[in-house]
């Protein structure tokens, strides 16, 4: 298939929930991850890994977990999307190696990676210190503006962000490819967290599931909120 325009793979997306059986080229597969990596992450952390799916047994698991929808059992292709918390340490590690490695580094740079962002990310001897930060924030919050230090849930919100924006750049990576998917959220957590042996602080953000498109893969057409109670000015 000829590349599509920007605004016409975007329109072409649709949640596709019956696929047909053709499988998903590796090198498809390899080139939409790619541009996934590509995607914004607070302070560049990139808190997300994608778990190809590759085993039939771990796949029958896996379509269990996601409670046998569909879009899981009829895709070729199944991954699981992981949000990472507890790999803020190492991440924020290389992107100071590869700082270090093009040159002097920006005393203002080196500070936010290295007292910042353990400020926001670090939460103390059973979680305490994350409730105190969140509290402090938003007491100078009212004399003046102050981010957020973040308690785990604040994290938790951070992480997933980040990790869905990956999510939506694989998905239309995938459209301009000619492909499609399903993101899913129907899905067990706990067994989730169990089959893909994640650590603490590491949770599936979705399941996708992925390939062509059959006859029946869409199930309605399009419905879209007005646009005044989704776009406003102040
Ligand atoms: C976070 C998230 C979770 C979703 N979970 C499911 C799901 O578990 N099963 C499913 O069939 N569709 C799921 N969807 C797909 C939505 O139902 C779909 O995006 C929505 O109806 C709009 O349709 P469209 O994507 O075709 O525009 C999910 C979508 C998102 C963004």
């Amino acid at each position: 298939m000829p590349e599509m325009a920007f605004h016409e793979v975007v329109a072409s997306r649709r949640t596709v929930r019956d696929f047909l059986p053709d499988p998903v080229p590796l090198e498809v597969l390899d080139r939409c991850l790619d541009a996934a990596r590509r995607a914004p992450s607070s302070s560049n952390l990139q808190p997300w890994e994608f778990v190809v799916i590759r085993t039939p047994g771990a796949r029958r698991v896996a379509n269990a977990i996601c409670l046998d929808q569909l879009p899981a059992k009829t895709a070729p292709l199944l991954l699981a999307l992981v949000t990472h918390r507890d790999t803020w340490r190492r991440n924020r590690d290389e992107i100071l190696r590869v700082f270090q490695s093009r040159g002097p580094m920006r005393k203002r740079q080196e500070a936010y990676y290295r007292k910042l962002i353990p400020m926001i990310y670090r939460m103390g001897p059973f979680g305490l210190l994350g409730p105190l930060k969140r509290a402090a924030s938003r007491l100078l919050s009212l004399f003046r503006p102050t981010p957020n230090f973040m308690s785990r849930s604040d994290l938790r919100v951070m992480a997933h962000k980040s990790t869905a924006l990956a999510a939506a750049t694989f998905m239309l990576a995938l459209r301009a490819e000619g492909y499609d998917s399903c993101p899913m959220e129907g899905f067990d957590p706990w067994r989730a967290a169990k089959l893909l042996h994640l650590p603490r602080g590491a949770e599936v953000n979705l399941f996708l599931a992925v390939g062509k498109r059959s006859e029946k893969g869409v199930w309605w057409d399009r419905i879209l909120m007005p646009r005044e109670w989704t776009v406003r000015e102040l």
